[in-house]
């Protein structure tokens, strides 16, 4: 293995608890009720696609106008990145910071491969930025995952076939488009959670560099 492919939210930072808050109070708002177990189904998904997957949910999807629905989901966001503010270094997930300094120096470029337009924010608070040799820009993409997409642009910024990364994910859109492109996935959860992965972790401390480029 050459390169490794990370997905943002909920594998480096611990932020896929800051976007079901956000959801979960514009949700409460236009009286649809979500609980965690639902807010499974829009992990890795668009912030558009997530908020039709809500109206639909509460049989609501008829009530509002695209004006309204892209005012809500601008909504959203606002509360989300005001949640952010108070991120820091502290909130890179276990072992991010370890398994970056270990593939830099070994040479491995690594890649971000999320759906959030706050990726670059979130890599700059954090404090992890420079490890990358690329983010996908999700405005480039003509598919959200699961397509895998995002994982193919995400090995050609690093110049690799998908076969020759290893992708990390939280979500089971993102395993599903890790594999649909011959990537090897890692999984950040469980098994029951994340069907398909090669391998499924709690978080990147479980895993080295060294393993990980003889596979
Ligand atoms: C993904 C998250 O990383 O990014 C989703 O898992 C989120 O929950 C998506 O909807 C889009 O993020 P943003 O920050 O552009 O709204
Ligand atoms: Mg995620």
């Amino acid at each position: 293995m050459k390169g490794f492919v990370f997905d943002l939210d909920g594998v480096l930072a611990d932020t896929a608890k800051y976007h079901y808050i956000a959801w979960k109070r514009l949700a409460d708002e236009i009286g649809i009720q979500i609980d965690e177990a639902f807010n499974e189904q829009l992990k890795g998904i668009s912030r558009q696609e997530s908020l039709e997957r809500i109206l639909e949910y509460g049989n609501k999807a008829a009530f509002f106008s695209k004006q309204e629905t892209a005012a809500m989901a601008e909504k959203k966001n606002q509360q989300y990145v005001e949640l952010l503010d108070e991120l820091s270094p502290e909130d890179a997930l276990p072992g991010v910071r370890e398994f970056l300094a270990s593939a830099q120096q070994y040479n491995i470029p690594c890649t971000v491969a999320s759906a959030s337009k706050s990726a670059p924010f979130i890599l700059d608070k954090l404090g992890i930025r420079e490890y990358f040799a690329g983010i996908v820009d999700p405005a480039d993409l003509t598919k959200g995952k699961p397509d895998p997409e995002i994982f193919i642009k995400a090995a050609q910024l690093m110049k690799l076939k998908p076969n020759e990364a290893i992708g990390f994910e939280d979500a089971q859109a993102g395993i599903d488009g890790i594999k649909g492109c011959g990537m090897y996935a890692i999984g950040l959860g469980t098994s029951e959670q994340l069907i398909g992965a090669d391998r499924v972790i709690r978080d990147l401390s479980e895993v080295t560099v060294e393993e990980l480029i003889c596979l």
